[in-house]
């Protein structure tokens, strides 16, 4: 006879306590409010709002973005490829029919259902992306320094838990920041080093504060190792210039740091904004730096016009590493065989749309259709979300220049503010808990990013495909806002 267990062997005091200390906001209490809202919505409970609007995460296809045909088209004839057989694939354009082909054709095993050969990917895809990159940066990419990835998420965390080593090893992140890296940092044993974005600037990357940070921390006994930028940045919506780049790219080599050059958010640059990847200012600054300074730069399939978050396809290409440091990646990847295969092909066709002169008109003009459609109308949002937002008592927001989101201040009543300490909350936690019960829009507060310390923000993503539950949307928050600063003024 067993005995009976006397407890579980996975419980509170037993869970690693850096996986309990690590944290993720988008997914934090208004989320978690608003699936125990959608359970009592389908019991037929009442709420003051019909439907729950997310405006809180990320995830394009979720708020309605369409995919883009060709790339779906090159994956349907994958996932159902029988080529040589008595199958029509007549209902898909010749070029996708041709781009599947190739693919099958030249990757190693001929099979998506099979594990990928080599642990960086298949090889065309490699050789697309490497085509990519010389035509944004204009440098050739050496095969074996690229790897296609399981999202931009893979790259993050095989490069975070590379450079911690020790509980004084540290990263440097801004703030706000985007929770993988300061969850990360945890996880690994670390310590995550913020330095600031400044606000009054919108949000621009400080010289002085990064110096300030970095010395700190020196000063605390810390050993900063890396620096990650997130450009355009999550949360906070900027694009940083040339010349932010070039001084943190001279920090980063000064200070004997690795670059973490986080880029998936470089299809989404609005209003006349540039976009420079670091990879390409490094090139553009010359030796010694373009020579010695360790950088991983990584794109993904999840943003931009693309969107395809649940694909998990992306990739990661590393500069001046030391051979011991590739032999660690390699060996990381290849434990867990390779990226998903549908991923894998999102990359090659993102990186390598239709393209005039090259594909057939149709399939080209449906192409640019589609994009100019779904850019168009993130771009068209952001400039909503800008001025909505800055029309509302208590709240200013900057421009988003790029990424998916508007980071915005509140300004928020001391009654109201008092209210949230008694609760024990943040007081942007607090907003952001009102909002949904007021309104159902789902949203994340600025204290789960980092922020200043003495100041609320809320997130809120410029994803909602439907312009009426926008519209909608953001009436019902005016009218809640002006009449939380009228009850608590
Ligand atoms: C700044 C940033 N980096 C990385 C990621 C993760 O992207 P992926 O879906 O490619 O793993 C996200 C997702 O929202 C992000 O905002």
């Amino acid at each position: 006879m067993f005995m009976k267990r006397a407890f579980s062997v996975l419980n509170k005091n037993s869970i690693s306590s850096v996986v309990k200390n690590s944290e993720n906001a988008v997914r934090g209490p208004v989320a978690i409010r608003a699936i125990q809202m959608k359970k009592e919505m389908a019991t037929g409970k009442k709420f003051k709002f019909e439907k729950l609007v997310p405006m809180h995460s990320g995830n394009p296809q979720a708020l309605g973005q369409p995919p883009i045909t060709f790339g779906r088209e090159v994956l349907s004839i994958m996932m159902h490829h029988q080529f040589g057989q008595d199958v029509s694939y007549d209902r898909y354009s010749v070029d996708a029919v041709d781009r599947a082909r190739h693919y099958l054709e030249n990757m190693d095993p001929q099979a998506i259902g099979a594990y990928a050969g080599k642990p960086d990917g298949y090889d065309p895809i490699k050789k697309e992306v490497i085509d990519f990159i010389r035509e944004r940066d204009g440098v050739d990419v050496d095969p074996s320094k690229l790897y296609l990835s399981t999202g931009a998420s893979e790259a993050i965390e095989i490069f975070l838990r590379l450079l911690i080593n020790d509980p004084n090893d540290a990263v440097m992140i801004p703030t706000p920041n985007y929770p993988l890296y300061s969850a990360c940092c945890v996880a690994y044993g670390g310590q995550e080093v913020r330095y600031g974005l400044d606000e009054n600037n919108n949000w621009a990357l400080n010289l002085e504060d990064l110096q300030k940070s970095y010395q700190d921390a020196k000063d605390r006994g810390l050993n900063p190792k890396g620096i990650a930028v997130l450009n355009p940045g999550n949360p906070t919506g900027q694009v940083l210039t040339k010349q932010n780049l070039k001084d943190v790219i001279e920090f980063a080599y000064e200070n004997n740091l690795l670059v973490i050059a986080d880029e998936v958010y470089q299809a989404n640059v609005y209003n006349g904004n540039e976009f420079h990847s670091m990879r390409g200012v490094m090139e553009e600054l010359g030796d010694p730096i373009k020579s010695k300074l360790e950088m991983v730069s990584m794109h993904s399939v999840s943003k931009g016009f693309t969107g395809e978050c649940g694909l998990r396809g992306g990739y990661f290409e590393f500069t001046n590493l030391d051979s011991f440091a590739e032999e660690m990646i390699y060996k990381l990847k290849a434990i867990k065989f390779c990226a998903p295969t549908p991923g894998m092909i999102a990359v090659g066709t993102m990186v390598n749309p239709p393209k005039e002169g090259v594909n057939s008109p149709e399939v080209v003009s449906l192409y640019n259709k589609e994009k100019d459609h779904v850019f168009g109308g993130l771009q068209r949002k952001a400039g909503e979300l800008y001025e909505k937002l800055n029309n509302m008592e208590g709240i200013t927001t900057n421009e988003t220049q790029g990424a998916l989101y508007s980071f915005a201040r509140l300004h928020l009543p001391e009654k109201f503010i008092a209210e949230a300490d008694s609760l024990g909350i943040h007081p942007d936690l607090h907003f952001c808990l009102n909002l949904l019960e007021e309104t159902g829009m789902i949203t994340v507060p600025g204290s789960g990013f980092g922020q200043e310390e003495g100041t609320a923000h809320i997130r809120m993503t410029n994803l909602i495909y439907n312009d009426k539950v926008m519209d909608d949307s953001m009436a019902n928050m005016h009218k809640m806002v002006s009449e939380l600063h009228g009850k608590y003024s």
